[in-house]
């Protein structure tokens, strides 16, 4: 049977777009999941978003959406952005989910029972505007809000606690006698010094939102977000429910792993092995937090040095620069910098230049000195060989180590140390020298080999990290499927080579400058592919708008068109003596109920035309992009009255 492997991300807020940071885990655990997959683990991926909460009501407020549409936009967001990425994932969680609002209720209760959780009071600074609590630490200067800078006022609170202080020392031991537990080194050690320091009870309820899951026995309180959050790493496997296979297979199989940032360190390496040693489930996870991705001026945020976003990069680069950007650039245990500067040169440098050319070049002297095809002869050997040949064993041996450890970014580097000896390798050898003379053809010959044998290996290295490149370079090689996997990674293993005619580049060289500009302007917000320039010999004049009968409209009913899957029909009242039929494509975006009674505008005076055998009479104004439709609506104002 196949060791299992399951590996989570945390599960993130709903709160505005991911960006290249937040990124960064899910592009981690997938790199990390697809070398357990190449080491024919049978592994699991999980990820998902963490969907309740104040700030989410909020946010859904501020968008004019009730906090479930907006949830559920976001999460469809976050989905068609992992599979543009091709994360593997195998489940997204969602902690709007039934299947997980259940698990959490009755978790609350068990502890609840038990006496590990109780009802107490919390004590904070309320800011009546944001309705937020804050403690001590989190206000500003006197005592004022974090978020609006406003005064606070001291209130209590009924709340319930999750009693943490009963589980510190069994906490620490576990956490002496388990060393690996939480990587990195530094991060531990922080974690011993909070625990050492003495934990309060925590509060897990909050009776001042509703936008969270009920706490059953007492449903004016919601549960506070981080018993709901954390417990989603085993309400996905079926945790408690009549279908627990998947729990009982990764949770307790051979490795489990969760990859946070460090910013959530505390609530992993404590609150949650303190929660499964209270439900009497195995702390059989391995947590590794890793650093944040900053951007010169400091953190990434919009209003600072500005935001790169994933797609961007992609649009404009590709997947994998994008991958292998995030992965080798952030170091282990730190933090790393995102500048227009380091990306392009990456690219450039080591994917352009080092490993690109390199393939290249091999297949085109593979052409040029043997007509595409080369064969193993282990009985030539030239004196740079033996370099060659130990370094790529001690390459396998170095990434397999790093990548068990989870240091992804000097596993590529030991890849990258082999791409820059194997280029060596051509300048030591020397093969447009040999190529000259007929008694070196199998001198000759073998430098093709291990050239190819080397670049074979990297290939197979870098399937984890380089999507589209490492398939690409296989197929360019020549290389048979039964030579693309783990087990093959042995010199020689490789009988025959037979190339492509015409090497097709893996990275296509940048014009180094006008792309560290481009990235700079995209950076300020200025980039021309963003800006929507106007069409300046198309102007309109007063008469051309005044010419439309633009009118505020009250929906009065809506239906499905029935011979169209895209077309609404809507009866409106526009402020004239009988309603008014307008046929509008917008039935992807919106359910007829949802527009019922909502204020609309529509222009009148438009010639009537037949849509799918259904008259309409009129147009209905929206505003809309790839994505998404509003149909704008107004408040106030009655049917008939002008928009001008
Ligand atoms: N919802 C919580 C997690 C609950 S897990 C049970 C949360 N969500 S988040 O959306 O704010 O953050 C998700 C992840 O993105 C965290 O691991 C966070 O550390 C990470 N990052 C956010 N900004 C980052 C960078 N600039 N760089 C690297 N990772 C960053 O926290």
């Amino acid at each position: 049977m196949n060791k299992t492997y399951y590996i989570t991300t945390p599960i993130y807020y709903p709160s505005g777009k991911l960006h290249i940071g937040n990124t960064y885990t899910t592009v981690f655990c997938d790199a990390l999941r697809r070398y357990k997959d190449l080491k024919g683990y049978d592994s699991y991926y999980l990820t998902g978003m963490d969907e309740h909460g104040k700030k989410i009501e909020t946010v859904a407020k501020e968008r004019d959406m009730s906090p479930y549409d907006h949830v559920d936009e976001m999460a469809s967001d976050t989905k068609a952005l992992w599979d543009r990425l091709n994360i593997s994932y195998d489940d997204f969680i969602r902690t709007t989910e039934k299947r997980h609002k259940t698990v959490v209720q009755k978790i609350f209760e068990q502890l609840l029972e038990q006496g590990d959780i109780y009802l107490g009071t919390y004590k904070g600074y309320y800011c009546m505007p944001c309705e937020s609590f804050f403690t001590d630490s989190q206000l500003g200067e006197n005592n004022t809000c974090p978020d609006c800078g406003r005064e606070t006022s001291q209130l209590e609170e009924e709340s319930y606690f999750l009693r943490l202080s009963k589980y510190q020392d069994r906490l620490l031991k576990f956490i002496e006698d388990n060393p690996d537990f939480i990587t990195p080194e530094s991060r531990k050690n922080e974690v011993l010094s909070f625990i050492k320091q003495g934990l309060n009870d925590l509060s897990v309820s909050r009776t001042t939102f509703d936008w969270g899951i009920k706490v059953v026995s007492n449903p004016k309180h919601v549960v506070y977000v981080w018993i709901d959050a954390l417990s989603n790493y085993i309400s996905a496997l079926g945790y408690n429910t009549n279908d627990d296979s998947l729990y009982q297979k990764y949770w307790h199989g051979d490795e489990v792993v969760h990859v946070v940032g460090k910013d959530i360190l505390r609530f992993h390496a404590i609150y949650w092995p303190i929660m499964l040693m209270a439900l009497d489930i195995p702390v059989t996870f391995k947590l590794h937090a890793h650093g944040f991705y900053m951007m010169k001026e400091g953190k990434m945020s919009k209003s600072k040095g500005g935001v790169i976003y994933p797609d961007t990069i992609i649009n404009h680069y590709g997947l994998d620069e994008l991958r292998y950007f995030l992965l080798r650039e952030l170091p282990y245990g730190s933090d790393g910098v995102f500048t227009p500067e380091s990306f392009i040169e990456r690219i450039n440098y080591d994917l352009a230049n080092d490993f690109g050319n390199l393939l290249n070049r091999t297949i085109s002297m593979i052409n040029k000195y043997f007509n595409g095809a080369v064969e193993y002869d282990p009985n030539v050997n030239n004196e740079f060989d033996e370099t060659l040949e130990t370094l790529i064993t001690q390459t396998v041996a170095d990434y397999r180590e790093n990548m068990e450890i989870l240091k992804v970014s000097e596993a590529i580097k030991s890849v990258w140390k082999l791409v820059s000896r194997t280029n060596k390798y051509i300048d030591e050898t020397t093969p447009w020298i040999l190529a000259k003379d007929p008694n070196k053809k199998a001198e000759l010959q073998n430098v093709m080999y291990h050239l190819a044998e080397s670049l074979r290996h990297i290939g197979v290295l870098l399937i984890p990290i380089l999507l589209d490149a490492s398939e690409s370079l296989f197929k360019q090689l020549g290389i048979p499927e039964e030579l693309r996997t783990w087990d093959s990674l042995e010199f020689g293993a490789l009988k025959q080579v037979d190339v492509v005619k015409k090497p097709s580049p893996l990275f296509p060289r940048l014009d180094g400058e006008k792309e560290i500009k481009k990235l700079q302007s995209i950076l300020r917000g200025e980039d021309k592919e963003t800006q929507k320039p106007v069409d300046e010999s198309n102007l309109a004049t007063i008469d051309d708008f005044n010419k439309l009968d633009l009118r505020i409209a009250k929906v009065l009913s809506a239906k499905y068109h029935p011979n169209a899957d895209k077309l609404l029909i809507l009866k409106v009242d526009a402020g004239e003596k009988e309603p008014r039929q307008i046929v509008a494509g917008i039935a992807k975006h919106y359910k007829p109920e949802d527009l019922e009674d909502k204020k609309v505008v529509v222009i009148v005076n438009l010639e009537p035309v037949n849509l799918r055998g259904e008259k309409s009479n009129g147009m209905l104004l929206a505003g809309s992009n790839k994505k998404e439709l509003k149909v704008l609506t107004v408040d106030g104002l009655k049917p008939g009255d002008a928009v001008s």
